[in-house]
């Protein structure tokens, strides 16, 4: 199956402030952007342990801890790091900024559900009520 990677423009980068998260639907899938401060790293808005939303734990290093039951995950590798036993990961996705604007690179094909569907509409929602509709392929 084909599958073609684009770039999406998420938000500016002010929206994400230093040490937090934020959830960002894009098309299907949803995403947690994190600004490390000299970097921004996504992966999927959903703790390998019970779905909880990472967006919203707490930024250590380059990890975050699940607000649910705190498990730490990397954010860089998507793995779990507290938990010996379980190497469930999440998905980590490619993050770039471009003229202020944080971009991350989405897979869209045949192949995956999920990665085909259009990732023409962008939704920002956190406690800051960021709401910023579209963007496209960069
Ligand atoms: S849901 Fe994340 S640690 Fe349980």
């Amino acid at each position: 199956m084909s599958e073609t990677k684009i770039w999406v423009s998420l938000t500016a980068i002010e929206n994400i402030p230093v040490r937090e998260g934020r959830s960002v639907q894009v098309g299907g899938r949803k995403l947690a952007i994190f600004n490390l401060g000299n970097r921004f790293l996504a992966v999927e808005n959903r703790c390998p342990h019970r779905g909880g939303p990472l967006a919203d734990g707490i930024v250590s290093g380059s990890t975050v801890v699940c607000p649910l039951h705190a498990w730490k995950i990397d954010l860089v590798t998507g793995s779990v790091t507290n938990q010996a036993e379980n190497l469930e990961c999440v998905k980590t996705f490619p993050v770039r900024v471009q003229d202020g604007v944080v971009l991350v690179e989405l897979s869209v094909g045949n192949s995956d559900t999920q990665s085909s569907q259009p990732a023409c509409f962008v939704s920002i929602s956190h406690d800051s009520s960021i709401n910023h509709s579209v963007l496209g392929k960069a």
